[in-house]
C-alpha cells in the first residue's frame, strides 16, 4: 500500500480580495477615482501561502472557514487542487480590499465576517491526521479570535498529533501591548519555526535592533527551534542554535506586495520539507516571494509554475 507522504497544512485565515491601484494620493471624501489595475482574488494569510504552494507544486492542506453566502462559495472554488477543509461560518465571508499606493504603502478596509465566527472545534475536526515530518503553518491568528482564545491547545493537539509547528504571528490587531506580548510568549515553546518580520521581531522582544531582538526571542524558544526574520526586499535571516544566517535576494519592483511573508512561508516550508538545509530553504523562500510579488494579476500563475524555485534535496 502506498504512504501518504509528509504535507504542510496551512490553519488560518482566508478571505476574498479586492486589490485596486495605483493611488498617487488619497482622495478627498466624496470623489471618485477610476484606477488602471485590479484583481478580485482568494487573500487571507492561509489562503496566500497556500496558493503559494499550488504554484510551487506542493501538495497543501488548508483548515479554515468561509462564509454562507455567494462569496463563500466562490471561495470554496478557488482552492481547486488544495485539499481544503473549510467549515461554513453561519454569517457572511470576510472581504478586503486592498489599495495599492504608488509610494509602496497600502490601505486594507476589512470586514469582519466569517473570521470572527472560526471556533477551535471547527478547526480540529478538520484537521487531517499527520505523517510524521509534516508541518502545520498557523497564520492569521489576531483576525481569528475564536481560535486565538485556544491557541496553545490548537499547538498541544498538533503536536500530539505528529506535526512540527510553524507560527506566523502577523501584527496583532489591537497592538504590541504587554498583554499581546506575555501571550504570544506563550506559544513560543509550542513552536518549531517562528516566521517574522523585522518590525514584529523587535516589538516582541521590546528592543529596536533586530540582532538583539532575534537573540532575545530565540532564547524564548526551544532550543532546536527555527527563527526566521523577514526583511523585505533584502531578503530574510534566521537563527537556530549556534547557527546565524542571512539570505539575501533579488528586489524586484513590485506593484502588489499583498502575501510577501505568505508566499515566503510556503516557499521555506516547502523546501524543508524536501529535505533542504536552513540556507537552501530561505533562499527558496526569497525566490518564490519574489516570483509570486513580481507577477500581476496572481490569478495568471499555473500550478506548479514555480516547482524550479525550491531547493534540491540537501
Ligand atoms: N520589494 C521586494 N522585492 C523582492 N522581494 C521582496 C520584496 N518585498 C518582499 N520580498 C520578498 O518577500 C519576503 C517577505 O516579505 P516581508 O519581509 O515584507 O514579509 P512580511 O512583512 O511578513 O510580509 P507581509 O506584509 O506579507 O506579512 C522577503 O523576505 C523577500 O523575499
Ligand atoms: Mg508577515
Amino acid at each position: 500500500m502506498e504512504r501518504t507522504p509528509p504535507f504542510i497544512c496551512a490553519i488560518g485565515d482566508i478571505g476574498v480580495d479586492l486589490v485596486m491601484g495605483m493611488l498617487e494620493q488619497w482622495p478627498q471624501i466624496g470623489t471618485e477615482l477610476i484606477l488602471p489595475r485590479s484583481e478580485l482574488r482568494a487573500g487571507g494569510s492561509a489562503g496566500n501561502a497556500v496558493l503559494a504552494l499550488r504554484h510551487a507544486g506542493v501538495p497543501a492542506r488548508l483548515v479554515s472557514a468561509v462564509g454562507n453566502d455567494d462569496f463563500g462559495r466562490w471561495l470554496r472554488a478557488q482552492f481547486d487542487g488544495v485539499d481544503a477543509r473549510l467549515s461554513v461560518c453561519p454569517c457572511a465571508t470576510t472581504v478586503s480590499v486592498g489599495l495599492m499606493h504608488s509610494c509602496s504603502e497600502r490601505n486594507f478596509f476589512t470586514t469582519e465576517g466569517h473570521l470572527a465566527a472560526f471556533t477551535l472545534e471547527q478547526a480540529l475536526s478538520q484537521l487531517p491526521e499527520a505523517v510524521p515530518g509534516s508541518l502545520a503553518l498557523l497564520t492569521g491568528v489576531f483576525l481569528l479570535p475564536g481560535l486565538r482564545a485556544h491557541y496553545l491547545t490548537l499547538m498541544t493537539e498538533l503536536r500530539a498529533r505528529g506535526y512540527q509547528v510553524a507560527l506566523d504571528t502577523g501584527w496583532p490587531s489591537e497592538g504590541w501591548t504587554d498583554a499581546v506580548r506575555s501571550e504570544l510568549r506563550g506559544w513560543l515553546a509550542h513552536c518549531d519555526h517562528l516566521l517574522l518580520n523585522e518590525l514584529e521581531v523587535c516589538k516582541l522582544a521590546g528592543v529596536d535592533a533586530v540582532p538583539q531582538a532575534m537573540a532575545l526571542v530565540q532564547s524564548w524558544l526551544r532550543p532546536e527551534a527555527t527563527l526566521v526574520v523577514k526583511a523585505g526586499a533584502r531578503g530574510a535571516m534566521a537563527c537556530k542554535g549556534a547557527q546565524q544566517l542571512s539570505q539575501a535576494t533579488q528586489a524586484a519592483d513590485v506593484f502588489d506586495t499583498i502575501g510577501a511573508g505568505d508566499s515566503f512561508n510556503a516557499g521555506y516550508l516547502a523546501a524543508l520539507l524536501q529535505g533542504a538545509s536552513l540556507q537552501q530553504a530561505l533562499a527558496s523562500a526569497c525566490r518564490v516571494a519574489t516570483a509570486v510579488l513580481s507577477r500581476f494579476p496572481r490569478q495568471t500563475i499555473k500550478p506548479g509554475e514555480f516547482s524550479d524555485l525550491l531547493a534540491q534535496p540537501a
